[in-house]
């Protein structure tokens, strides 16, 4: 949709590699102001590159400039495999923030972590083979080195080992984990996604069945795909925030920025501070969002996702709504009625609801008779999939969804503008605090009777 005039690229994308460019010259200013300080021992000991002359074996690591990042081997959890991977250096719990080769495990520690003949960075086993390469397309073959960064990204680089052209990053083949400076993207026109793929267990780091990454349909968000199946989603980004995450006008997930980039890609990335943070996600499907806490000396977990079974995409299915303070947590919308009353009662409400009474799809003021109105639901988490419209305000944004019988809800935000839905609504949860109002289409005979039923059902959604 080209009509995203308010998602524009904007100054922080500028900040933002600002920020990376810093980050990344931190330590190589440092040493330099301190050469003779005690500062020059600890950048001297652990190196931060291999080269063609310097392979790493399994059991050395390399060490960003600045200390923060390692590079080496390890085995997972109630595993023996070998896997290079990265880690934060000095924190005591360690958390595998990428694994180069996720799905060719070594089964010994033979394993080198080397610059090849062709120039790529590489693992070969005991006897010499590669099981695992950046793969990259690379002319002076003779002359590459690959560095562990203070962002925790791996540069390999052709010529020049500090400022030579980069001809592969990890940040570009993201494992479960995000980290401040790295970016998932979505190309709407291809679909293309660069995102994170969570570990099949604990102790296999292969590719498992959830993703998460930018979903683009008209208006981005951020999803948990099960395979191909949403299994979390975040309803959209209005500049500022998720709307279907109320959590994030609070304290947590403040540096979480979506920007469109100048190729028309949409990027998702964390302004962080100084803080010590990543997200990943886990083999169950949870996104997990991490600080570490000096004082605990341990990884805090601010915000997770889905947190409940409300979160858990369409536990409701289609035209339910889900909250974690009802008995049962399901209902359907007013106005609707179980599908199948049997299934519902027994807690299986996968088959939805549907219409009691049929739209009337005509203009009461001028046709006369009963015709549809809205019902303002508040607190809600809208429904996925949503058509937009450019509009000017919720009056207008009203006006154009009664036109067309085909839209039965519609929502107004000052950023987004008008949304409005046709078909199934789906994936409705109605928060305790935040949300948005979402107005849904009734024939007016279902409102005379909400009114009726306004007292014994007030919170019945
Ligand atoms: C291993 O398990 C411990 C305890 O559950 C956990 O703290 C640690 O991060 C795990 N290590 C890896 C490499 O997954
Ligand atoms: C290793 O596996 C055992 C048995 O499956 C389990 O009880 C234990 O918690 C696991 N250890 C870690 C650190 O994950
Ligand atoms: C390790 O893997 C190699 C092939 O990748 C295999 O030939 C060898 O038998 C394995 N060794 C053990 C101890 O499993
Ligand atoms: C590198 O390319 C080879 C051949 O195209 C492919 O089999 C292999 O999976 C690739 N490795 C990685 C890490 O992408
Ligand atoms: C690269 O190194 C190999 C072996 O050392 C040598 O034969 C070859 O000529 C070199 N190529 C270039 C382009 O320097
Ligand atoms: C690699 O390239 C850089 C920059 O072009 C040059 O300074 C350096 O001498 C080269 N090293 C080798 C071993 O060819
Ligand atoms: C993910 O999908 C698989 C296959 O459809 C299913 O068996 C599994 O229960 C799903 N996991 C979750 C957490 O929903
Ligand atoms: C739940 O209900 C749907 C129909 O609404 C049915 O197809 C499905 O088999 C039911 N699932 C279970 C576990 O009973
Ligand atoms: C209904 O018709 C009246 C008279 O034409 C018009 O003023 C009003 O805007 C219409 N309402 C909607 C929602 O279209
Ligand atoms: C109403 O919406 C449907 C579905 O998008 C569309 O095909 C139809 O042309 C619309 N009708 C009017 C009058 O706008």
């Amino acid at each position: 949709m080209k009509d995203l005039g308010y998602l524009h690229y904007s100054l922080q994308q500028q900040l933002l590699s600002e920020m990376e460019s810093i980050r990344e010259e931190n330590c190589r200013v440092l040493p330099l102001l301190l050469l003779s300080v005690s500062l020059l021992l600890l950048c001297s000991t652990a190196i931060d590159t291999v080269t063609p002359s310097q392979p790493i074996k399994d059991g050395q690591t390399l060490v960003s400039a600045g200390g923060k990042f390692a590079l080496g081997f390890f085995s997972p959890n109630n595993s023996s495999n070998r896997y290079a991977g990265i880690w934060y250096n000095n924190l005591p719990m360690h958390k595998i923030i990428w694994v180069a080769n996720r799905a060719n495990p070594l089964n010994n520690s033979l394993g080198v972590l080397k610059i090849n003949r062709d120039g790529n960075l590489v693992i070969s086993d005991g006897r010499g083979r590669a099981v695992w390469s950046t793969n990259a397309s690379i002319s002076d073959k003779n002359n590459t080195s690959a560095e562990i960064m203070e962002s925790g990204n791996i540069f390999l680089r052709e010529g020049s080992p500090n400022n030579g052209r980069i001809a592969w990053q990890s940040f570009d083949h993201p494992s479960n984990s995000i980290l401040p400076a790295m970016k998932l993207t979505t190309d709407p026109k291809t679909k293309e996604r660069k995102q994170l793929s969570s570990w099949k267990s604990d102790s296999d780091p292969s590719i498992g069945d959830f993703c998460v990454g930018i979903d683009t349909p008209t208006i981005p968000q951020i999803v948990i795909w099960n395979g191909s199946v949403p299994y979390w989603r975040s309803g959209p980004w209005n500049t500022r925030t998720f709307v279907g995450i109320p959590a994030m006008v609070s304290m947590y997930l403040r540096g979480l920025q979506l920007i469109r980039d100048d190729q028309g890609s949409v990027e998702l990335f964390a302004l962080v501070d100084d803080a010590i943070w990543m997200a990943a996600l886990d083999s169950s499907g949870k996104l997990q969002e991490f600080i570490w806490d000096e004082e605990k000396k341990d990884w805090v977990i601010t915000w997770l996702a889905p947190k409940d079974e409300c979160e858990v995409y369409g536990t409701c299915g289609a035209f339910g709504s889900c909250s974690m303070l009802g008995q049962p947590i399901c209902r359907c919308l007013r106005g609707f009625q179980p599908k199948s009353a049997e299934e519902w009662s027994k807690g299986n409400w996968s088959g939805g609801c549907v219409r009691r009474s049929q739209l009337q799809c005509r203009n009461s003021s001028t046709e006369g008779g009963e015709g549809d109105r809205f019902l303002k639901l508040e607190k809600m988490k809208l429904p996925d999939s949503p058509d937009w419209m450019r509009s000017s305000d919720v009056k207008e944004c009203e006006g154009e969804c009664l036109k067309n019988c085909s839209c039965v809800a519609y929502a107004y935000d000052s950023e987004i503008g008008c949304m409005f839905w046709r078909g199934d609504l789906k994936d409705i949860q109605e928060f305790s605090s935040g949300g948005m109002d979402l107005y849904i289409r009734l024939a007016e005979s279902e409102l005379s009777k909400f009114l009726l039923l306004f007292f014994d059902g007030l919170h019945a959604v």
